[in-house]
């Protein structure tokens, strides 16, 4: 049985960390697990991934960014996110369709609706199981990032405040939409608390969706 989880949240949140920390224990319990990241995880969305984030490319249009992401994503899926589910795997996705939501339609202002649409061609009918929404002040990750020097710095990163609270906005708006998919993670918590209550939705929806 698959489970497709994805993680979700402002910059800094610590998603990638605990994403990490979540594969060894899915392993160690016994799971075949697959980990992953949005834009990239396979070359060709890696190499669009590229185009995206270049801090040089200041004149990108908010819909071309749009698409880029979601171009990436359908590749993504096709080579990587399918054949595990198909393999009965659990993969552990950092960022998937709603970090498109909440940057490209809620922060850029393009529309949560409109994306959404354009994100349907690309993902067809694949949707996460279970989506962990980090949530955190952005000053706070925003802080935690600039501490943290071996950390790439994107086109994204170079953003305001204010757009980063837009996007944390954002993502409260689809937690709203969508409560049965979307679970909030406090994370201005300690890694281990983060951690541990991650670690419990997901052994919830591998229940659950055994139980089914
Ligand atoms: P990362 O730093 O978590 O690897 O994500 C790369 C950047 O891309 C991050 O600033 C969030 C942004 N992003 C979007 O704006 N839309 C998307 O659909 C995805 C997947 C990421």
């Amino acid at each position: 049985m698959g489970l497709f989880v994805t993680i979700e949240g402002v910059e800094g949140c610590g998603k990638t960390t605990i994403g990490k920390m979540i594969v060894d224990k899915l392993i160690s319990d016994g799971y075949e697990v697959i980990y992953t990241r949005e834009p990239g995880g396979i070359e060709i969305a890696e190499q669009i991934r590229k185009v995206i984030l270049d801090v040089n490319n200041t004149n990108m249009d908010a819909r071309t960014e749009a698409l880029l992401y979601a171009a990436s994503r359908r590749q993504h899926l096709v080579e990587k996110v399918i054949p595990a589910l198909k393999e009965n795997k659990v993969i552990i996705c950092d960022r998937f369709v709603d970090s498109s939501l909440a940057y490209q339609g809620h922060a850029r202002g393009l529309g949560i609706e409109k994306v959404y649409e354009i994100n349907k061609f690309a993902i067809d009918t694949v949707m996460p199981d279970l989506t962990l929404l980090f949530d955190l002040d952005p000053k706070l990750g925003l802080e935690r990032i600039s501490a943290n020097k071996s950390r790439e710095v994107n086109r994204l990163d170079l953003e305001k405040l204010e757009f980063h609270k837009l996007v944390r906005e954002g993502f409260l708006i689809i937690e709203n939409l969508e409560p049965n998919r979307v679970k909030k993670v406090d994370a201005s918590k300690t890694i281990e608390e983060v951690f541990n209550d991650a670690y419990s939705l997901i052994l919830e929806a591998l229940n659950k969706k055994s139980a089914n």
